[in-house]
């Protein structure tokens, strides 16, 4: 596997698959990799012929009081995880290779409407912009054939496939449904700040979701009822619950008579913020 940081290397790197019109696939992570993001990475190369990891934390997604310092960055052990997958790029730009105008950019990417701006939107705000800019930026310098998304962060996933509509973009964009531990939490590079006390209670998240999800499947369709039952048992278990809804799949308001919902928190427990979903699907 080679690593390259610059864009010039970058395209060196590409141009041999480009010329030989080898489809590439790209997987951009923010690095400190874990199960979740080697599920993208074998998906990618189920798909394409070669694949392109992106290892970058983007300054323009994060808020002002969050935690881009802190953000793990492990790029050498990130590398030896994707060697052991067979990929055969690792892209590991510095902020100025990514943003060479300077930082912060001059142009942006932003949604406008209810799809970004509810739930991480309404709480991060800037985040989706900040997404959106950077992955623009990723799929003009990489040009791949298709890109994997994880759907854990299911209203990223919605943001960018808007985007590449909107935007006319040639990328097919793949999502992979969430990796768990055997305890329900799902896997996040956010999740190394829990204490061991509250690591153990973390799976509580996924209970809610899964609370909500059996009523769903039971029949009942009081969807703001549903979720305040469960954000109150989160509370009383010492979570501060963001959001807890229940959505369409694509993040529209869920109808009664529908056969698929996602339900989507974001909470606090201590200092660390979690995010999950759990997408519902009535047979
Ligand atoms: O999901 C992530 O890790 C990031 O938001 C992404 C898509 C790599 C953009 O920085």
């Amino acid at each position: 596997m080679r690593t390259v940081r610059s864009v010039g290397e970058l395209h060196a790197a590409l141009a041999a698959w480009r010329a030989a019109r080898e489809p590439v696939a790209l997987v951009p992570t923010m690095g400190n990799l874990h199960e979740g993001h080697l599920a993208l990475v074998r998906r990618a190369r189920e798909l394409a012929a070669h694949v392109v990891v992106s290892v970058f934390v983007n300054p323009l997604q994060f808020g002002p009081s969050e935690d881009y310092a802190r953000y793990p960055r492990t790029l050498d052990a990130d590398a030896r995880l994707l060697e052991g997958e067979g990929v055969e790029l690792l892209w590991a730009p510095a902020v100025e290779d990514v943003y060479p105008g300077g930082y912060p950019p001059a142009t942006t990417v932003r949604l406008a409407g209810a799809l970004a701006e509810q739930l991480e939107g309404a709480h991060r705000p800037g985040h989706f912009e900040g997404v959106a800019t950077v992955v623009s930026i990723l799929f003009n310098r990489v040009r791949p054939e298709l890109a994997v998304f994880g759907e854990k962060d299911w209203q990223q996933l919605a943001v960018i496939r808007r985007m590449v509509t909107d935007l006319g973009w040639d990328v097919r964009i793949v999502g992979v449904p969430t990796c768990r531990a055997a305890d329900g939490l799902a896997l996040s590079s956010r999740n190394q700040y829990l204490s061991d006390e509250e690591r153990a209670r973390a799976p509580a998240l996924h209970a809610a979701l899964q609370a909500i999800a059996a009523q769903l499947r039971a029949g009942h369709r009081d969807f703001d009822t549903l979720c305040a039952q469960q954000r109150a048992r989160l509370e009383a278990r010492g979570f501060r619950p963001q959001y807890l809804e229940v959505r369409s799949p694509d993040l529209s308001p869920p109808q009664a008579n529908a056969r698929e919902f996602v339900v989507l928190a974001a909470a606090y427990l201590g200092t660390t913020r979690l995010i999950d979903n759990l997408p519902v699907r009535l047979e």
